[in-house]
């Protein structure tokens, strides 16, 4: 078992941090990989970016979002109990270097997968302006660590209860239009990263996204994750989860995301019922 040894809700519980001890795991991992766990022996596989990794005591942090029956699962978890399974680490690292100005765009969880690569780019030497997003505070999470990550942070949320009252897109655009940014890092729902990709390409500014699309082994061997990207499919666990932000087809990604939408309603209200009883 790998057991949790820290365990923290946010933004009023909708999003939960847990520290696993993962020995092997937090020795090999790099920014921008990810892990598939599963809960029990009847659970799902589930794909998580890794937020934190600490060689010295053999943990790995990941920061979900409760969106259906197994994030409600994991929710579950107490300290001291943990997941049957974590496989790990998969993907590709992100490629860090030092190349002057760049900005990392975040929203929702996508902010705990864009902290690590945030610190990182700052740790090599590049001046980093990073710009976070929520739809409102209660739900924003990390800023004090992402301040600390960057030399300039801006904050956004949709409904205005904190920072800039707009996008991240908005800020994005004014940073932009100062010129000499060599970088542009997006993670976050996908419909940001696509918005975020189209404001960039105006400026030519070049654009790594995260993708998150369905997946079943990580290993490349089900298809399941495939997407296009430059009119060529990729299976984004083996050749991501990074590419080029103006190659991806993101209305295709979020077509397939939706594939089995009613289902997992099906089997979250179900959870939520038996959970109830
Ligand atoms: C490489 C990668 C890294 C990710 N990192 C994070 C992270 O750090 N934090 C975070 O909150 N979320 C992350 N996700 C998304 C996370 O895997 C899904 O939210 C989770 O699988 C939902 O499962 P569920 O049973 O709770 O929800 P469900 O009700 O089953 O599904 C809700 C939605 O989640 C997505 N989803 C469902 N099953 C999968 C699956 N097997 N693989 C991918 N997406 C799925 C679909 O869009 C679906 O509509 C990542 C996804 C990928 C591919
Ligand atoms: S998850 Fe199966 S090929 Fe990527």
């Amino acid at each position: 078992m790998f057991k949790i040894v820290q365990r923290q809700e946010m933004a009023g519980g909708t999003i939960v941090l847990n520290e696993i001890e993962a020995p092997l795991i937090a020795k090999k991992a790099k920014p921008g990989q990810f892990v598939i766990l599963k809960a029990n022996d009847a659970g799902e596989r589930i794909p998580l970016t890794m937020a934190d990794t600490d060689p010295v005591k053999g943990t790995i942090t990941i920061i979900y979002m409760v969106v259906g029956k197994s994030t409600a699962l994991f929710k579950s978890l107490k300290v001291g109990e943990g997941y049957q399974d974590v496989i790990g680490p998969l993907g590709k690292p992100t490629h860090l270097e030092k190349l002057g100005k760049v900005v990392c765009v975040g929203g929702g969880t996508g902010i705990a997968v864009l902290h690590p690569i945030t610190r990182g780019l700052k740790e090599i030497g590049n001046e980093v302006v990073a710009i976070i997003g929520a739809r409102s505070k209660d739900i924003l999470i990390l800023e004090d660590k992402m301040r600390a990550a960057s030399h300039e942070l801006h904050v956004c949320t949709d409904d205005g209860s904190y920072g800039h009252h707009g996008f991240v897109t908005d800020v994005l655009k004014e940073v932009l239009q100062k010129g000499g940014v060599k970088l542009v890092v997006a993670i976050g729902p996908v419909p940001m990263m696509k918005f975020v990709s189209k404001v960039t390409a105006e400026f030519q500014a070049p654009t790594m996204v995260s993708l998150n699309p369905i997946m079943v082994d990580g290993t490349g061997m089900c298809g399941g994750c495939r997407v296009t990207v430059g009119g060529e499919t990729k299976f984004a666990c083996v050749d991501g989860p990074e590419f080029d932000g103006h190659k991806v087809d993101f209305d295709e990604l979020m077509r397939r995301l939706q594939a089995y939408c009613d289902d997992e309603k099906k089997c979250y209200n179900d959870f939520c019922t038996l959970q109830q009883a």
